[in-house]
């Protein structure tokens, strides 16, 4: 399972591509706006930066909501780096957009998806990518990771690419049953990535082992 970081920071950015885990990167307009990224130049530059600190896919979502600005938007973004993938959302000029994108070689990453339907018509638009949101679903009391479930079905029914680029991911039990079902693609901040590295038993099993070999190393 690929590994991407769900933030604009570029500080967390760089401190989960250090770790050697990281795959990819995705953002939306509300984690620019989170790092005070605003503006046209600022955030393409922004997504440059990112680039240059992650040798993997970056998501970079287009503000239109229209199919010929989100092409225009789409083409612009995509012609910033060789990784970029263009997020567009889960609407009907979005879905037009991405079967335009995918017949031109480029990549997109469908966002704000919460059924299986919509999944299903983003793959067959020919999505790279498909987001299903599972927190926001938990949030409103439905199962976020049966959503995830049915995509994979649906996907291996007929063999579809697109890849489940499971979103919204808030903690470690969400990363590790979208592994267990088999999402390609887990995305979250970086503290559910790093909360996978904890296990009181590796804390207190290490401090016995160092305690140990001081006693008779000194
Ligand atoms: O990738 C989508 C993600 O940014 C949404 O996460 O926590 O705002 O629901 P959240």
């Amino acid at each position: 399972m690929k590994f991407f970081i769900d933030t604009a920071n570029l500080a967390q950015i760089k401190e989960a591509n250090d770790l050697g885990v990281l795959d990819g990167v995705t953002t939306n307009p509300s984690l620019m706006a989170k790092e005070g990224i605003k503006g046209d130049a600022q955030i393409k530059q922004h997504y440059v930066d990112i680039c240059n600190i992650v040798d993997g896919d970056v998501s970079a979502e287009v503000i239109a909501v229209d199919y010929d600005t989100i092409i225009t938007e789409g083409l612009a973004l995509a012609a910033l780096h060789k990784n970029i993938v263009v997020k567009v959302p889960m609407i009907k000029d979005g879905i037009k957009a991405i079967k335009y994108f995918s017949n031109k070689g480029i990549r997109t990453n469908c966002t704000l998806v919460f059924s299986a339907g919509q999944a299903l018509l983003a793959a067959k638009a020919g999505a790279t990518y498909v987001s299903p949101f599972l927190g926001r679903l938990d949030d409103v009391s439905t199962d976020g990771l049966k959503l995830i479930e049915d995509i994979r079905i649906i996907y291996d029914n007929y063999g579809y690419e697109t890849q489940i680029l499971a979103a919204s991911i808030r903690h470690p039990m969400h990363i590790i049953e979208c592994a267990k079902i088999g999402a390609d693609v887990a995305t979250c901040p970086l503290q559910p990535i790093m909360q996978l590295l904890n296990h009181p038993l590796t804390t207190s099993g290490l401090e016995t082992f160092l305690a140990d070999y001081k006693k008779v190393n000194g």
